[in-house]
Formats: structure tokens, C-alpha cells, sequence
């Protein structure tokens, strides 16, 4: 039986990572009501959450975390915790235009703050991003009480959101955790992302745009692995603590695309240089041996195993790559919920 005392208050949910959180959540706590609060932007799709859409500890609510009436309408007085995946989230766009990346990451997180505080909300677990600490050295690696340092508009603003998180626990003792997370990759991943893009562009024996000399690291971890770490802080966690999330292993992106090559049966000539984004950090790696030791957690999935059942998973779901490259999954929402 769903006990409505009993709510987490997920934002961003029917994106990549998000949708990977509540079909966890919502398998593994069957009294817990998760609300879904998310705008429904290019990056939410709802045929992310099909298996859990009709379950009873599930309820989907449209809304811009920027929208103070609309929050404060959705989140539940004393809810047990609030988790902010909502954010723009691709680096190409903030480049392109960092006016939408200031409004959601920034102004959005702070909204988010201001009204959990009002409804005296269990945790606050904001999820950042290791781009926040900038390109390390070789052989560097970034720990969570070294400076942030980011260098992306993106980066930036996630930085920035840190900060305001940081604040509202020093000025007004909220309960807040962060988490940074690597690269994450797996299933319903927006193919606008270095790994699904390289995959369905392989399916289909089309070019894959290397930016620069491919020769840039991160560190990847399955989106599996990142939930389980997130479902650890959120229940462990010390109030006011960042804990780092990575797969302990970067790679350069040209050997990440060989490998995927190999695992498609396609040929390297598909792999084309082009020029270089610009500002392009060098190197991610995150320790997560805070995580580890506090938390007791590590990744289980390797990159190989990771990456294969990855691939399978897009070879499987061809349709659902077509309908997030066609825009058709935006009908999505009206098709599913028209007449509720
Ligand atoms: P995503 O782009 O796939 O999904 C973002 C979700 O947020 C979408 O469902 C979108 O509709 C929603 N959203 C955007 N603006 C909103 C707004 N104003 N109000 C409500 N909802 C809004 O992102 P993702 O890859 O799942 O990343 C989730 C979070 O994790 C982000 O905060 C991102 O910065 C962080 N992160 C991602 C990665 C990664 O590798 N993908 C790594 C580290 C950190
Ligand atoms: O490190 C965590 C971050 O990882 C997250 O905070 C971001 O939300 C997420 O988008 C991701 O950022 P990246 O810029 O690292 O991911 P992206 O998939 O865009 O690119 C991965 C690497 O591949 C990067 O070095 C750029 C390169 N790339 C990317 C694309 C899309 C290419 O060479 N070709 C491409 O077409």
C-alpha cells in the first residue's frame, strides 16, 4: 500500500539519468510514492518510464523547477527527500547558448532549495558533475575538497548551483548532499552524447565525428552503478557531504569508439575527425574513495561488459533511437495522458 507520508520528490526524472532513478525506485520501495517533476524539455521522454507509468507509487507531474507556484504546488509538505537530477545537461548546447543553462541549473536548483526549506523536506541530493573541477593533469585525480575550477558555460553553471546547495546548509542548516558523477552511459541515453550517437551511427555504418584528436579522457561509468551509489547517499550519506561517483577508468575517447567499433562489427574508417569543441577539457577522473570507504560502494559493471550489453540494448530498441532522432517521442505525453 502507497503511503502518501511516505514521497520522494524527483526532478528531471523522465531524462537518461533520472528515469534509471525512479525504475529503481520505484521497484526496490513499493510503499514510497515517487513524484516526478520534470518540464518535459528535448531531453525528457516519457517511453523512458513506460514500465513504471501506470504503477501506483508513481505520479507524473509536468513542471519547470524555475516555476515557484508550480513546485510549491507538486512537492509535498515534509516530503522525505527531494533528488535534482533536472538540469541542462549537454556541454555542445551551453556552448552554443548558456542563457537556458544559467535559468535551470542556476535559478531552478535555487528555487528547488527555497521551497524544500519552506515544506521542512527530509534531504536535499543535488546531482552535479565532476566537469565542475575542470580538466585534471595526467595523473590527476579530483577528490571532493579540492577548488572547482570549471571551464565549460555548462560546468559553470553547475558550479554555480553547487554553491547556492552549499549555502542554503551553512545559512539554514538544510539537510543537502551532493553527488559528482562521471560520464555515464547505458540504456535511454539522448543520442546527442558522445556513446549513443557513436552507436547508432554505427548501426547504421554512418560517420562518427571525433572532436579534435580523440585523444581527450573520461572517466564512464553505467548508469546502473551511479543509481545504486545514489540510493546509498541519499539513505547514508552525512548531511552537508559531496560524495564522488566514477568508474575509476578513463579511457580516450578514440579507444572507447575502437572498441565500439569492434563490438559492432564496423570498421575504423567510420571514425572522423572533426574540429574540436571548443574550450575542450583534456582529462575528467574522479577518486570516489570517499564514496567507497564511507559508503561502502564501487562500480561492479566493467567498461567491456558495460559496453556491450549497452550496445545490445540500442540494437534491441532501433525504434526507440528513431523516435528520440525524429522528435516523434515529444507526442509521447499528449498520446499517453490526453483525456487524464
Ligand atoms: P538529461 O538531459 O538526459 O535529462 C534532464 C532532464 O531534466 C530531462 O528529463 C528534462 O526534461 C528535465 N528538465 C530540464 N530542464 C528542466 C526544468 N527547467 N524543469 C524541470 N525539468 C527539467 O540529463 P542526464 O544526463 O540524465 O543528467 C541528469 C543530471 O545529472 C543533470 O543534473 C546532469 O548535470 C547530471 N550529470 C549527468 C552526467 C551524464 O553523464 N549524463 C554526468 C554527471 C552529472
Ligand atoms: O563528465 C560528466 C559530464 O559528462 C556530464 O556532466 C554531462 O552532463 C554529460 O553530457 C557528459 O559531458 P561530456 O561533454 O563529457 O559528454 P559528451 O558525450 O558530450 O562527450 C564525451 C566526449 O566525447 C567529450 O570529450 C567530447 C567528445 N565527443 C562528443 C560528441 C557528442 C566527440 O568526440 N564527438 C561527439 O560527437
Amino acid at each position: 500500500m502507497v503511503r502518501k507520508d511516505m514521497s520522494i520528490f524527483v526532478t528531471g526524472g523522465a531524462g537518461f539519468i533520472g528515469s534509471q532513478f525512479i525504475r529503481d525506485r520505484v521497484a526496490q520501495n513499493p510503499d514510497e510514492l515517487v513524484i516526478n517533476f520534470d518540464a518535459l524539455t528535448y531531453a525528457g521522454n516519457l517511453e523512458n518510464l513506460e514500465s513504471v507509468a501506470n504503477l501506483p507509487n508513481y505520479r507524473l507531474v509536468k513542471g519547470d523547477i524555475c516555476d515557484e507556484q508550480a513546485v510549491l504546488a507538486a512537492m509535498p509538505d515534509d516530503c522525505g527527500a527531494v533528488v535534482n537530477f533536472a538540469a541542462e545537461s549537454h556541454v555542445d548546447r551551453s556552448i552554443l547558448s548558456a542563457k537556458e543553462f544559467v535559468k535551470t541549473n542556476v535559478l531552478g536548483t535555487q528555487t528547488l532549495l527555497n521551497i524544500a526549506r519552506h515544506k521542512r523536506v527530509g534531504r536535499f541530493l543535488h546531482i552535479s558533475t565532476d566537469e565542475v573541477g575542470g580538466s585534471m593533469e595526467p595523473n590527476q585525480w579530483f577528490t571532493e575538497d579540492m577548488p572547482l575550477n570549471p571551464s565549460s558555460p555548462y560546468a559553470a553553471s553547475k558550479t554555480a548551483a553547487e554553491h547556492m546547495v552549499r549555502a542554503a546548509a551553512h545559512t539554514f542548516g538544510m539537510d543537502v548532499l551532493i553527488t559528482r558523477t562521471s560520464n555515464n552511459y547505458g540504456p535511454y541515453q539522448f543520442p546527442e552524447k558522445l556513446l549513443p550517437l557513436a552507436i547508432s551511427n554505427a548501426m547504421q555504418g554512418k560517420p562518427i565525428p571525433v572532436y579534435g584528436d580523440g585523444l581527450q579522457e573520461r572517466d564512464w561509468i553505467h548508469v546502473a552503478d551511479n543509481t545504486r551509489a545514489l540510493m546509498l547517499v541519499l539513505s547514508k550519506g552525512r548531511p552537508g557531504e559531496t560524495y564522488h561517483i566514477g568508474g575509476k577508468n578513463p579511457l580516450r575517447n578514440l579507444d572507447v569508439l575502437k572498441v565500439l567499433l569492434q563490438i559492432t562489427g564496423q570498421p575504423e574508417s567510420l571514425l572522423t575527425h572533426v574540429t574540436d569543441r571548443l574550450g575542450h577539457d583534456r582529462r575528467y577522473a574522479v577518486d570516489c574513495s570517499k564514496t567507497h570507504r564511507e559508503l561502502g560502494w564501487q562500480p561492479e559493471i566493467s567498461f567491456e561488459e558495460g559496453l556491450r550489453s549497452t550496445i545490445a540494448w540500442y540494437q534491441d530498441h532501433a525504434e526507440w533511437v528513431e523516435r528520440a532522432k525524429s522528435g516523434e517521442y515529444k507526442t509521447y505525453y499528449e498520446r499517453m495522458y490526453s483525456g487524464r
